[in-house]
């Protein structure tokens, strides 16, 4: 096949967003836009990208950031590991590289959270460095120009698709190029329904698009089943606010605050005032009330969680709790999205 790098980069000039971490793709910038849009949209991630920065404008900001706070700032993203691993990496590259990333990527590639794919992405975009920085809108494009069946969800096929994509790669434009292929899979060969052929710059060229199978590709493994998980909460309102719990450092939402629940275990309502006396609350003399049930769908695990509401007199919050207001669950809590269905409950 001829290069596709004149056209697409050609394409990419006239048509990409103008997007701040383009403006001013600094190693932090392009980093932290990196890991917000990884699981989030372009449109949504902004706000959050805006506000992050101005709350922390550097590596050295991140890395001193009060969890609470950091928390707060990542608060509707979702996998709140991937702030916990930037303030970890931060860290690290205050304390071996004097807060500023290295300009290499396996130094990259070794810090916590970054990928392959993130540090190609730095290393390109930020330092110029010939590398490939292959995302799924990347996959999708390859798998449609070469009419490639093979599963991309493969680490061997990924492999050979990167490979691919370095024999295209100019290498005094590796950022632009990489950038530009994920503009073409994010605005042109779109997912979910058709591409749009007409408007794109590698039409000519494209093996699928002449045996009409763009729809059917990239193929993908089937993903393995989730784990459908019962989850009892029990949401206490005092005069004080909503008891909540922090959850442990490590694992699911980890360090993030809930309501008092039990994984893995669907509950009656009498069991749960008897589970929430062994821990010393007061459970008064107000009738439980039944909370909607509602299900919230993580990577691996799916919550299916039940539960009740139950008015307690004053009291002090039982260890690894806190009665939190109204207002302390706005300005400083940070309530994972799992608990969207009762968070207008609460709030
Ligand atoms: N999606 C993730 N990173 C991107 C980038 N740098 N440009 C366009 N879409 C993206």
């Amino acid at each position: 096949m001829e290069n596709i790098s004149p056209a697409l980069l050609d394409w990419f000039y006239k048509n990409h967003r103008i997007l701040p971490f383009r403006t001013d793709p600094s190693p932090y910038h392009v980093w932290l836009s990196e890991i917000m849009l990884q699981q989030t949209r372009v449109s949504a991630a902004l706000p959050y990208y805006e506000r992050f920065l101005a709350a922390l404008p550097d590596i050295p900001a991140l890395a001193v950031c009060e969890e609470e706070k950091l928390h707060k700032l990542w608060e509707g993203l979702g996998y709140y590991s991937r702030v916990r691993n930037l303030q970890k990496a931060a860290r690290i590259v205050c304390e071996q590289y004097g807060g500023q990333l290295p300009a290499d990527y396996d130094a990259l590639r070794a810090l916590p959270g970054i990928g392959d794919y993130t540090a190609g992405a730095v290393a390109s975009i930020s330092f110029g460095i010939p590398v490939p920085a292959v995302d799924g809108n990347v996959l999708r494009v390859f798998s449609r120009l070469y009419n490639d069946p093979a599963a991309v969800t493969e680490p061997a096929v990924k492999k050979a698709f990167t490979a691919r994509v370095m024999e295209h790669q100019p290498p005094d434009a590796p950022g632009d190029y990489n950038q530009a292929l994920m503009e073409l899979g994010a605005l042109v060969c779109v997912p979910n329904g058709a591409p749009l052929c007409e408007k794109c710059p590698l039409a000519h060229l494209c093996a699928a698009r002449a045996a009409g199978t763009a729809l059917e590709l990239p193929r993908k493994a089937a993903p393995k089943p989730r784990r459908l998980q019962p989850v009892t909460l029990a949401l206490l309102e005092s005069p004080a606010g909503f008891l909540l719990q922090q959850r442990p450092q490590k694992g699911l939402l980890a360090g993030l605050w809930q309501p008092v629940l039990w994984e893995g275990e669907a509950l009656a309502a009498g069991e749960v005032l008897a589970r929430l006396q062994a821990m010393g609350v007061d459970t008064g003399t107000a009738a439980p009330e039944a909370l909607p049930a509602a299900k919230h769908i993580f990577s691996h695990i799916e919550w299916h969680m039940n539960g009740i509401l139950l008015h307690v007199p004053a009291q002090d919050a039982p260890a690894g709790c806190v009665w939190a207001s109204r207002e302390a669950l706005q300005a400083e809590y940070t309530l994972p999205g799992a608990f969207k269905a009762y968070r207008k409950l609460i709030i």
